[in-house]
């Protein structure tokens, strides 16, 4: 079978799926390869994510990926997320074929900047490096 069964489980039932009214950092990210986008919305109290919701006009794997990224942030503080990488989440899910590991690219970097978005409204000071565009170190895609 081409998708695990977690994949298939967080396609059909997608956690934390939908908008977030007063959200404190929310980010929007295209993938390039595709063209689907995905928006993140995270809820912050005292640096910890307590709630987390996405949307996203992607394929399965994006909304997959999406979904199980929001259950590894929810409750972590914001620097852990930043540490969240698309294999982590792919590991998660048990893996997805080759030529959908870019969707999972997606969700990684709408967490991240959902939570520059939460930095810069809050004016928390921190090193742009973080954030840096470019090739994705995971994947080198
Ligand atoms: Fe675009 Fe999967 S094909 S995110």
């Amino acid at each position: 079978m081409l998708y695990s069964e977690k994949v298939m489980d967080h396609f059909q039932n997608p956690r934390n799926l939908g908008k977030m009214e007063n959200a404190d950092g929310i980010g929007e990210v295209g993938n390039a390869k595709c063209g689907d986008i995905m928006k993140m919305y995270i809820k912050v109290d005292d640096g910890i994510i307590t709630d987390v919701k996405f949307n996203t006009f992607g394929c399965g794997s994006a909304i997959a990926t999406s979904s199980m990224a929001t259950e590894m942030i929810k409750g972590k503080s914001v620097e852990d997320a930043l540490e969240l990488s698309n294999k982590a989440v792919v590991e998660a899910l048990d893996g997805l074929p080759t030529h959908k590991i870019h969707c999972s690219v997606l969700a990684e970097e709408a967490v991240k900047a959902a939570v520059k978005d939460y930095y810069d409204k809050n004016n928390i000071s921190y090193d742009p490096a973080l954030f840096a565009e470019g090739e994705c170190p995971h994947c080198h895609e």
